[in-house]
């Protein structure tokens, strides 16, 4: 018999690159947006595959063993005990890939929790996040770990990189606010404006670390802001973390377009959100605003939208 496991997207909502370097951010779940992993047994005489129709691939994990999720499977076998079952995983996702919606660890996640499924057991959010942020770290440089967290733990986190583990907190949310998430359609791999950050920071660390510093600050901000369900507050606090993102130089034009659609229709405030260049924005709407907004992003050139309540 087969068992199904699921997975949501994300979102940063302030914070992100700064995190990277030991600055406190915060992440929600988007609950309805998922990977989903299906773990079956294999046809008879078929090795260990996986299946993954969206991205148009598959294979057998013995044939490409240095696949990220061939392994993130074998870690995840040895972790669970399991050996090497033959076995069928299928992957699938409703999230576009590089788009700063987090599918790698969606898809990740799901794929560990069908497992465990598979093998009956339940995995806490803290095994999850491991199994995965372990193959992240192998393939992706330099990741915060707050990607696999947020999805992991499936609410609204506090996230702050520190050693040997990262501090994480749920954070309180005194009234659900409104989100319009558009997508620029433009794929933008997380490492690339990661690096890109890196060199600038190398080369002037008081500059960077002065940046990284205002953000992580913002982020304290819109945690109070949040708590006290103050959204006019919080909208302005996300354009200034806007601002602080294209001093950084991970914005590009077809973001702004989307951000400045979004505000010249009466948003409360907007950002880029995830590793940028490319992939989604947020704007903080109220729910009459919500329309006009949406309006303007699709005349922006925003290719899909999304509109989500943060959890409350
Ligand atoms: O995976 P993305 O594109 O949502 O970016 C993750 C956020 C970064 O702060 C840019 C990277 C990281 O590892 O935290």
């Amino acid at each position: 018999m087969g068992v199904s496991a699921s997975a949501p997207a994300k979102l940063i909502l302030c914070g992100e690159h700064a995190v990277v370097y030991g600055r406190p951010a915060i992440a929600l779940p988007l609950d309805g947006v998922r990977a989903v992993a299906t773990v079956e047994p294999a046809p008879a005489g078929m090795e260990l595959q996986i299946l993954a129709p969206d991205l148009g691939a598959a294979w057998f994990v013995s044939g490409l063993p240095d696949h990220p999720l061939s392994e993130l499977t074998m870690a995840t076998l040895r972790y669970l005990d399991l050996g090497l079952p033959q076995l069928t995983i299928t992957l699938r996702a409703q999230i576009p890939v590089a788009s700063g919606m987090g599918s790698g660890a969606a898809i990740a996640t799901a794929l560990v929790r069908a497992l465990a499924s598979y093998a009956g057991r339940t995995l806490t959010p803290a095994e999850q996040a491991n199994l995965v942020y372990g193959s992240e770290r192998r393939f992706h440089g330099t990741p915060s770990g707050i990607d696999s967290t947020v999805v992991a733990y499936e609410r609204a986190i506090w996230f702050q990189r520190r050693d040997p583990t990262p501090l994480i907190e749920p954070i309180t949310i005194g009234q659900p606010l409104r989100l319009l998430v558009g997508d620029t359609g433009i794929r933008s791999a997380t490492h690339l404006p990661v690096g890109a950050v890196r060199k600038k920071w190398q080369a002037d660390p008081a500059r960077y670390e002065a940046i990284f510093d205002a953000i992580g600050a913002l982020a304290l901000q819109v945690r109070a802001a949040l708590a006290a369900g103050a959204a006019s507050e919080l909208g302005m606090l996300l354009n200034e973390n806007q601002r602080l993102l294209v001093e950084l130089g991970v914005s590009s034009p077809e973001l702004e377009r989307l951000i400045a659609a979004a505000n010249g229709a009466g948003a409360l405030g907007a950002k880029l959100s995830g590793a940028g260049w490319g992939g989604v924005m947020l704007a903080l709407v109220t729910a009459e605003q919500a329309p006009d907004v949406a309006a303007a992003l699709r005349a922006a050139g925003a290719v899909r939208l999304l509109e989500t309540m943060t959890p409350a």
